[in-house]
This record gives structure tokens, sequence and C-alpha cells, in this order.
């Protein structure tokens, strides 16, 4: 074929190609978005207000008064700002048509949990997209964001004592002047977590724990509640994880030991409860039990009445650079 006839017939299915694309955007675009976008888009330059009139009409003390405390305020004072981004109209739509009919706003009391996700996400993008959000845990369980981020400066009530780790010193700031919880969560880490996963902050009174009731650690250095800009350096696979902050763990030995390594099974949490636990050293099993789980030949004969991972018996339990027996480091 000759380079000419060759050349055309790639422009003919480059067009085709394109004709394609063109209509499967067009039905994209008329696929509605979701609502705040759309209350956006179909806003005109009249239908803004500006901050003024909301915070000095009075109508909405509280609220004006107390937003401007909130670390969102000074960015959004910002007049260089688009107008759909700027003050409080940035987060609660054009407020000029809500004058007229007090119901033309947007209120996250009233809204569902996914358009609140594309309320913030308009501007959080850097943070998750709208889809990332919907495919985590806490996105399909159709957790709302103001659910754990609480936008509006407000004392903080006392948290419901459904859940909680051993309070002790873990009471929420009452006054402006104490330390608020870090971005901009209702509650501290642990609190937050413990009010929805009350199984979980049970774990965590058991003798042996991670110390998160001690307040050394907290559940998301091990959980991501959504991706986020300081959970990407941190999420990853469990024994990758577990290594992060154990890592004389992490090998490579010489002689490895099977499940640790984790080539197959779930490596770490083969013998270690990952928040708590009634057996020292977070074990799954006590003494010999947990290792004749798997070695069942060694169950009754093999020096009975030991612990397996004594001085002299197997030691170097995670794995060895000397002795395939695990029995010295
Ligand atoms: C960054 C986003 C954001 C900005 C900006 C903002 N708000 Fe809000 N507003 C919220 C959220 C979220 C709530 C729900 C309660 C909460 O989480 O604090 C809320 C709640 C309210 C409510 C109670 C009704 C409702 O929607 O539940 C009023 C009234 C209100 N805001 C007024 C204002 C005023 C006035 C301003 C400007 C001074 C403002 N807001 C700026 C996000 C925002
Ligand atoms: C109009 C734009 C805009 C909207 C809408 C908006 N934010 Fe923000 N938000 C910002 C800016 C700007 C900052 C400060 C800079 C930064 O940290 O990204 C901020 C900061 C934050 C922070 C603190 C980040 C940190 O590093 O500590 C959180 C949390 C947050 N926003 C959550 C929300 C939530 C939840 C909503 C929806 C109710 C929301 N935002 C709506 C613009 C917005
Ligand atoms: C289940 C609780 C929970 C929900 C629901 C939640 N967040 Fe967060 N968010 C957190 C926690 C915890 C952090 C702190 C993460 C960290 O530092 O590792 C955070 C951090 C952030 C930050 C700080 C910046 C960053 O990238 O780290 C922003 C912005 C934010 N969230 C926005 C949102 C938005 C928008 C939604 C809804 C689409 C949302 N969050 C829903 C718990 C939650
Ligand atoms: C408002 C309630 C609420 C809060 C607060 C909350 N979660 Fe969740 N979380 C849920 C729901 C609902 C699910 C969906 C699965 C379920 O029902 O357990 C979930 C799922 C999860 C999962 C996945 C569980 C699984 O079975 O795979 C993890 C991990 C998790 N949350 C961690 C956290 C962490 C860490 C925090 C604190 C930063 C937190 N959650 C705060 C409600 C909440
Ligand atoms: C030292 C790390 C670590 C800490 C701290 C931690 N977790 Fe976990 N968590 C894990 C691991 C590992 C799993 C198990 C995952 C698996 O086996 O698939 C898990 C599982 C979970 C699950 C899912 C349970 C299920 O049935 O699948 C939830 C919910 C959860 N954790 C919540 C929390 C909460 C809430 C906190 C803080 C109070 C917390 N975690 C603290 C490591 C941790
Ligand atoms: C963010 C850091 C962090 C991560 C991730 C982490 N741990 Fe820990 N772990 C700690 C801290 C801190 C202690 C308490 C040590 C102390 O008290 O000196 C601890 C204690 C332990 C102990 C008990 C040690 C003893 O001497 O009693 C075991 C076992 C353990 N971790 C296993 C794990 C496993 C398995 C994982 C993964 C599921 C894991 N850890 C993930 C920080 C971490
Ligand atoms: C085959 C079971 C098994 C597996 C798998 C396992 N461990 Fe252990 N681990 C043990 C036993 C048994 C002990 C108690 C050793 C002792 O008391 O001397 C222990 C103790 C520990 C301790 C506390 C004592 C110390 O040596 O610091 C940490 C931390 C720990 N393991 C982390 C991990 C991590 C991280 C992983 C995954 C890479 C892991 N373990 C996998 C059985 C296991
Ligand atoms: C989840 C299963 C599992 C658990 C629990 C487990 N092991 Fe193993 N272990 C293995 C596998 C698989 C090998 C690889 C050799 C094999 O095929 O038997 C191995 C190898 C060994 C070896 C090397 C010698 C040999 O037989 O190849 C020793 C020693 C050993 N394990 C001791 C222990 C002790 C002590 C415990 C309890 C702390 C324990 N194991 C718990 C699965 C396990």
């Amino acid at each position: 074929m000759n380079t000419r006839r060759r050349w055309l017939r790639l422009s003919a299915s480059a067009l085709a190609l394109l004709a394609a694309v063109t209509v499967v955007a067009e039905r994209e675009q008329q696929k509605e978005p979701p609502y705040p976008q759309s209350l956006f888009a179909k806003a005109s330059p009249d239908d803004y207000m500006g901050d003024k009139d909301c915070t000095e009409a009075g109508c909405h003390y509280p609220h004006a008064d107390n937003f401007s405390r909130s670390p969102h305020a000074p960015f959004m004072r910002d007049p260089k700002l688009p107008i759909d981004k700027r003050g409080c109209e940035g987060c609660h739509g054009p407020a000029n048509p809500h004058l007229e009919d007090p119901q033309k706003i947007f209120s996250y009391s009233d809204s569902k949990p996914a358009d609140i996700a594309a309320m913030c996400l308009r501007c959080h993008a850097d943070t998750m997209r709208l889809s990332q959000w919907h495919r985590t845990q806490h996105g399909k369980a159709d957790v709302a964001c103001t659910a754990c981020h609480q936008i509006h400066w407000e004392p903080h009530k006392e948290p419901p004592a459904r859940g909680l780790i051993n309070l002790g010193s873990l009471r929420a700031p009452q006054t402006e002047k104490e330390p608020q919880p870090r971005r901009l969560l209702k509650f501290d880490d642990p609190i937050l977590c413990s009010q929805c996963h009350q199984r979980e902050a049970n774990e965590f009174r058991l003798n042996f724990h991670h110390p998160v009731p001690e307040r050394r650690l907290e559940c998301s250095d091990c959980h991501e509640a959504h991706p986020s800009k300081a959970a990407q350096k941190r999420f990853r696979p469990i024994k990758e994880m577990c290594v992060s902050c154990h890592p004389d763990k992490a090998g490579p030995f010489a002689f490895e030991h099977d499940p640790v390594a984790g080539w197959s099974g779930q490596g770490c949490t083969e013998c270690h409860r990952p928040h708590g636990s009634p057996n020292p050293k977070l074990l799954t099993a006590s003494s010999r039990g947990l290792c004749s789980q798997c070695h069942t030949d060694k169950a009754a004969t093999h020096y009975p009445g030991r612990t397996c991972w004594m001085a002299g018996c197997h030691a170097a339990i995670h794995g060895s650079n000397s002795d395939a027996l695990l029995r010295r480091p």
C-alpha cells in the first residue's frame, strides 16, 4: 500500500474516533453534575451578595461570628478568589435567591452526605477526587465529611461517653484558648473514631494493647479515614505498615520464618492482634497453642510443658541469620 493511501485511511479512522469521542463527551455533559456543582453552574453573578450582607444583616449571628474563628476564614476572605469560592457563599452557594426564598441555600443539616462531599471537594481536589471518596469505606457507607470535620468553630461539647477508650485526660477542648483538634476534626483522633468503632476501641482496653489510650499512637497512624496528603506517605500493606515502626522485624533474614516473611497468608497478623490482646506481646494465642496451629506435629511430644520461644528454644522467632531452627539471631 502506498504511503498516501495509508495516510488517508489513518486520518479517516482518526476522524471516526474523534466523532465517537465527541458524542461521548456530549453525553457526559448532558448528564446532570452533582447538585452542588449545578447550583454554581446555573448561578449568575447577580446571585452572589458577598459576605458583608450575611454577616452584618444579623441573620446568622452565631454562625457568622464563629466562622471568623475557623481556619477556613482567612483563606476565604481573599478578594482575588473567584466569586463562587469566596466567603460564606463558597460553601453555602449563591445567597441572593435565598433572600426571597429562605429554602434556596445549601444547608448542611438538610443535605445528603454525597452532596456535602461534592461541595467540599470543589476546593479539596488535591486531597482526593469525588470518585476516590466514593471508593473509600466511609464514602461507601455514606458517612458525611461533616460527621468527622467541624467547619464552624464551636466550643466542643463533651463527647458522648459511648465507645471511649479510658477517657482520663482525653477531655475535648471547651474554650477557644485550648488547642483544638488538628485537621478541623470534631474530636481528637482516638475519641472521634471510637464514637462509631466501639468494638475496635474496646480491644484497646485489653491488658496488652498498642498504646493508643496512652496517646502514643493514633488510629490514623495505621488507618486512613480517606486518602489525604499525609496518608499517601503512610498507607500500605499490613506487613509494610508494621515494620515501618518495628524495623528489626523486616528482614531479610538468611533463615526466614515463613509466616513472618508473609509470602502467603497475612504476615504479622498471623500471630499478632493489631489492636489488643489478652496475651502478652499482642499474640493471637498464648504459649504453645500459637505454634501448634501450624506445626501440628510438634503439638504434644516436642519438649512438652515449655514455651516454644524461650531462651535455648526458638528465641529468634521472626527470623535468623545463623540458625535454620530459629534459636539464635
Ligand atoms: C468552608 C465551608 C463553609 C463556609 C465558608 C461557611 N460555612 Fe456555614 N456551614 C458549613 C458547614 C459544613 C455547616 C454544618 C455545620 C458545621 O459543620 O459546622 C455550616 C452550617 C451553617 C449554618 C447552619 C445551617 C446549616 O447549613 O446547617 C449557617 C446559618 C451557616 N453555616 C452560615 C454561614 C455563614 C453566615 C458563613 C459566612 C460567614 C458561613 N456559613 C461560611 C460550611 C461553611
Ligand atoms: C471554597 C473553597 C473551600 C470549600 C468549599 C471547602 N474548603 Fe476546606 N479549606 C479551603 C482552604 C483554602 C483551606 C486552607 C488551605 C488548605 O489547608 O488547603 C481549607 C482547609 C480545610 C481543612 C484543614 C486542612 C489542614 O491542613 O489542616 C479541612 C479539614 C477542610 N478544609 C475541610 C473542608 C470540608 C469538610 C469542607 C466541606 C464542608 C470544606 N473544607 C470546604 C477551601 C475550601
Ligand atoms: C471518618 C472520618 C472522616 C471523614 C468522614 C472525612 N474525613 Fe477528612 N480527615 C479525617 C482525618 C482523621 C484526617 C487527618 C488525616 C491525617 O492527618 O492523616 C482528615 C484530613 C482531611 C483534610 C486535611 C488535608 C489532607 O489532605 O490531609 C481535608 C482537607 C479533609 N480531611 C477533607 C475531607 C472531606 C472533603 C471529606 C468528605 C468528602 C472528609 N474529609 C471526610 C477524617 C475524616
Ligand atoms: C460517623 C461514624 C464514623 C466515624 C466517626 C469513623 N468511622 Fe470508620 N467507618 C464507619 C462506617 C459506617 C464504616 C463502614 C463499615 C462498617 O460499618 O464498619 C467505617 C469503616 C471503617 C474502616 C473499614 C472497616 C472494614 O471493615 O474494612 C476503618 C479501618 C475505619 N472505618 C477507620 C476509622 C478511623 C481510623 C476513624 C477515625 C479517624 C473512623 N473510622 C471514624 C463510620 C465511622
Ligand atoms: C498499630 C496499628 C493499628 C492501630 C493503632 C489501629 N488499628 Fe485498626 N486495624 C489494624 C490492622 C492491621 C487491622 C486488620 C486488618 C486486617 O486484618 O485486614 C485493623 C482493623 C480495623 C478495623 C476493621 C475491622 C474488621 O472487622 O475488618 C477497624 C474498623 C479498625 N481497625 C478501627 C480502628 C480504630 C477505631 C482504631 C483507633 C481506636 C484503630 N483501628 C487503631 C491496625 C491498627
Ligand atoms: C505507628 C507505629 C506503629 C505501627 C504501625 C505498629 N506498631 Fe507495634 N508498637 C508501636 C509502639 C509505640 C509500641 C509500644 C512499644 C513500647 O511500649 O515500648 C508497639 C508495641 C508492639 C508490640 C508489643 C511489644 C512489647 O514489647 O510488648 C507488638 C507485638 C507490636 N507492636 C506488633 C505490631 C504489629 C504486628 C503491627 C502491625 C499490625 C504493629 N505493631 C504496627 C508502634 C507501632
Ligand atoms: C509465627 C508467629 C509470629 C509472626 C508471624 C510474627 N511474630 Fe512477632 N512475635 C512472635 C512471638 C512468639 C513473640 C514473642 C517473643 C518474645 O517474647 O521473645 C513476638 C514478639 C514481637 C514483638 C515484641 C518483642 C520484640 O522482639 O520486639 C514485636 C514488636 C513483634 N513481634 C512484631 C512483629 C512484626 C512486625 C511481625 C511481622 C513482620 C511479626 N511480629 C510477626 C511471633 C510472631
Ligand atoms: C501460620 C503458620 C505458622 C505459625 C503460627 C508458626 N509457624 Fe513456624 N513455620 C511455618 C512454616 C510454613 C514454616 C516453613 C517450614 C515448614 O514447611 O514447616 C515454618 C518454619 C518454622 C521453623 C523452621 C524449621 C522448620 O521446621 O522448617 C521453626 C523452628 C518454626 N517454624 C517454629 C515456630 C514456632 C516456635 C512458632 C510459634 C511461635 C511457629 N513456628 C509458628 C508456619 C508457622
